[in-house]
């Protein structure tokens, strides 16, 4: 009679282990330079609302402590929302990254 909800159940059992895969709150992998920059500082450098930081030879020194403290009308980042090792990468990157023709200052 119910025989339908045997292959259901099989189904559902199969899907498990996929769905447990996708922890909450799991640590995200390290996200790329360009993927950060992208997300987080493009939004505003480069667009008119942040000077243009590529292509300007900005020490990468500089570059971290200004991403950790803020400045002026610049937010801080803090080590859940960039953490060291991507920071590192970052500024290193935006230090020695080409200027772009797209980009605008402030
Ligand atoms: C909400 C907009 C915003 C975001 C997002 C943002 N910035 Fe900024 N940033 C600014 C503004 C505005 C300034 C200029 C601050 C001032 O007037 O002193 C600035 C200044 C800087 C400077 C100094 C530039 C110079 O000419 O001396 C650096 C370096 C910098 N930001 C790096 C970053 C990095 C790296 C990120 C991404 C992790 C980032 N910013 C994300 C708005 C932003």
């Amino acid at each position: 009679m119910k025989t339908w909800l045997v292959p259901s159940l099989a189904l559902a059992m199969i899907a498990v282990p996929v769905v447990a895969q996708q922890k909450l709150g799991a640590v995200q992998g390290v996200r790329s330079p360009e993927q950060v920059y992208a997300k987080v500082c493009g939004y505003c450098h480069g667009r008119n609302v942040g000077p243009v930081i590529l292509g300007r030879h900005l020490p990468a020194e500089a570059i971290t402590y200004i991403a950790r403290h803020g400045q002026n009308g610049m937010p801080a980042f803090r080590p859940t929302e960039i953490t060291p090792a991507e920071l590192d990468a970052l500024a290193h990157w935006i230090s020695t990254a080409p200027a772009r023709k797209e980009e605008h200052g402030q």
